[in-house]
């Protein structure tokens, strides 16, 4: 019995993480890769691993504020959110995790 209640548990946790990656993916191609698809405005393109190289060396909560708060960078300015402030800040960590996973 405990077995089996062992891999529920294993099964939903299994559900939750595709549910999130798939969703980092569908919120990146709706509103990010407008600019992060082909490099708009100076953005880094996802999956360019050149574009990103001195990027992913940078603490991920470092990332993770840029996206969120914006900032200016060298290449140009990265509104906060891209914009789209209906999206909570752990919508924006999950794509940015994506984004990073696709460009290293
Ligand atoms: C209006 C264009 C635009 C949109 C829309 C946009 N970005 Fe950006 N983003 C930029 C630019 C430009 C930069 C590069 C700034 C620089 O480093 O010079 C950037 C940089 C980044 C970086 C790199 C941060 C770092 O520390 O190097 C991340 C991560 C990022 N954006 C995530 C996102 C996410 C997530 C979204 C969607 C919610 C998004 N962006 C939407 C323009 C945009």
């Amino acid at each position: 019995m405990k077995a089996v209640k062992t891999l529920l548990v294993a099964g939903s946790l299994m559900l939750v993480a595709g549910t999130a990656l798939a969703d980092g993916e569908s919120v990146y191609n709706s509103g990010c890769a407008a600019c992060h698809a082909t490099g708009v405005a100076g953005a880094p393109k996802t999956g360019d691993k050149a574009a990103w190289a001195n990027r992913v060396t940078q603490d991920i909560e470092v990332i993770y504020d840029h996206a969120i708060n914006g900032y200016q960078g060298e290449n140009g300015v990265m509104p906060p959110k891209g914009g789209f402030m209906n999206l909570s800040d752990d919508d924006i960590k999950l794509v940015v995790d994506y984004m990073v996973e696709a460009s290293k």
